[in-house]
């Protein structure tokens, strides 16, 4: 079976040291084939994500070493740009690579990521994006087929700050003749995080961080080592597993400036936080306390990605909360297996109204995406009895081992 086991009830009380991010790492994975030459990423997670873009990687004619935390792509000689649907298929992600194999190569053959269950995550905006510069797609219902003859620079504006589409067209723009001026960019860390690595490779990028994004095209790139960001969802996730069992839990290595938002919305559950450096202590003693209402939101706002993870939480607050979905338009998914545990939670559209129940119950529920699967493992957590979270592979995509960093917490929890 693919599943994880929890007997619920422990109190959390311990350290965990936080792998580095899935989100920060993917695009630079896509970003290394921009380089003619070596690339090292270090503190790169053990996560099958990470594995799905080697063997796309590996699939285009890198050759990959890795040793631990730290993976080496020789991108010297692209032998392949056409990207057969298995590869494709079974990561979202795979999109990345649209924009760094145009930079790279000028053309791409590959396959839509289709939807998923949190929602139908469309890629009409990258597509538009990158007309702009010159890149033209030929019409098909399920690939996706795009090559630019003169990639150029140009006057992009997203209709929304979209993560995937700004990155795309930053991979597509570093390379690009002249100059590319992103307006309505995302500001997430992870976009910083790629204009950093790309600049210290020599590229010519400024703005990241910030809604405009003005790009100079260079003619070359050069070998770079780079160390990823820790990883600010996992690490929401480990400071909730303290507040849900009402523990002490301590962050090493946590992106503390990226965490702002879920700080203050955790004090207002009644958690003390002490920082110090890039560590952080969590004490859950006094919570957990419902909040009014809740809304995700483009950073530096909340997170989407934490969403469940906090919807898990609040089943077991004191009083009611709402929480509005403003990115993803199905990313209640959870629901279902939370009120199979005894959760009361209420939807009407993009809201939830959860009203906390003295305890949860054990039982057998199904992950059925990465950030709700680690969600229904919280839930475990502070739920009475043994709760079996089936589909541990979704989990697997984004965190390292759940298993080892809760246990080392005090968790009573084992793979099955
Ligand atoms: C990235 C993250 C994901 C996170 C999300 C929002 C990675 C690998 N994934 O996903 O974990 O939850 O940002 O912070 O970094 N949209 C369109 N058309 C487009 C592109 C997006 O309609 O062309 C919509 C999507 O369907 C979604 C919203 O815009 O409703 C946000 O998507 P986007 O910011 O692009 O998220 P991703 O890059 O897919």
């Amino acid at each position: 079976m693919d599943a994880i086991s929890i007997c619920g009830g422990n109190t959390l009380c311990g350290e965990v040291k936080i792998q580095g991010s899935k989100n920060g790492t993917l695009p630079l994975l896509a970003a290394s084939v921009l380089i003619k030459g070596k690339t090292v990423l270090e503190n790169c997670p053990r996560i099958t994500d990470v594995d799905h873009m080697i063997k796309l990687l590996e699939y285009a004619g890198c050759k990959i070493t890795r040793n631990n935390r730290s993976v080496e792509i020789d991108a010297s000689h692209i032998s392949q740009t056409d990207f057969p649907k298995e590869h494709t298929g079974v990561m979202r992600s795979s999109i990345m690579l649209l924009g760094a194999m145009l930079g790279r190569a000028g053309e791409i053959r590959t396959f839509y990521p289709g939807g998923c269950v949190i929602g139908e995550r469309p890629i009409d905006m990258h597509m538009e994006a990158l007309s702009q510069m010159g890149v033209e797609f030929t019409d098909s219902d399920s690939e996706v087929l795009a090559h630019a003859k003169d990639l150029h620079g140009g006057k992009v504006k997203l209709s929304f700050p979209s993560v995937g589409a700004t990155e795309n067209v930053i991979l597509t723009a570093v390379l690009a003749e002249g100059v590319t001026q992103i307006e309505g960019c995302a500001r997430e860390p992870e976009i910083v995080e790629l204009c950093t690595f790309l600049n210290k490779a020599g590229a010519k990028i400024e703005g990241a961080g910030e809604s405009r994004i003005r790009i100079t095209g260079v003619k070359k790139l050069q070998e770079i080592c780079y160390r990823i960001m820790p990883d600010r969802i996992v690490a929401g996730t480990y400071l909730l597993a303290g507040v849900m069992t009402k523990g002490i839990v301590v962050l090493n290595k946590a992106p503390v400036d990226q965490m702002q938002e879920l700080f203050r919305v955790l004090q207002l559950m009644g958690a003390d936080i002490v920082i110090a450096g890039d560590w952080v202590c969590i004490n859950g003693e006094h919570a957990c306390k419902s909040i009014p209402a809740l809304k995700t939101s483009v950073y530096p706002g909340f997170p989407t990605d934490l969403q469940s993870a906090f919807m898990a939480a609040f089943s077991i607050a004191e009083g009611c909360t709402i929480i509005e979905e403003n990115i993803f338009e199905n990313r209640f998914k959870i629901v279902s297996e939370l009120s199979k545990m005894g959760a009361d939670v209420r939807i009407c559209d993009n809201r939830a109204m959860i009203c906390g129940v003295d305890s949860l119950k054990g039982c057998t529920v199904e992950a059925m995406e990465l950030r709700g699967g680690a969600a229904l493992v919280l839930a475990g957590l502070a739920a009475s009895g043994t709760t079996l979270v089936e589909n541990k592979h979704f989990i697997d995509r984004g965190y390292e081992d759940i298993g080892r960093d809760l246990r080392a917490l005090g968790a009573n929890i084992r793979y099955v």
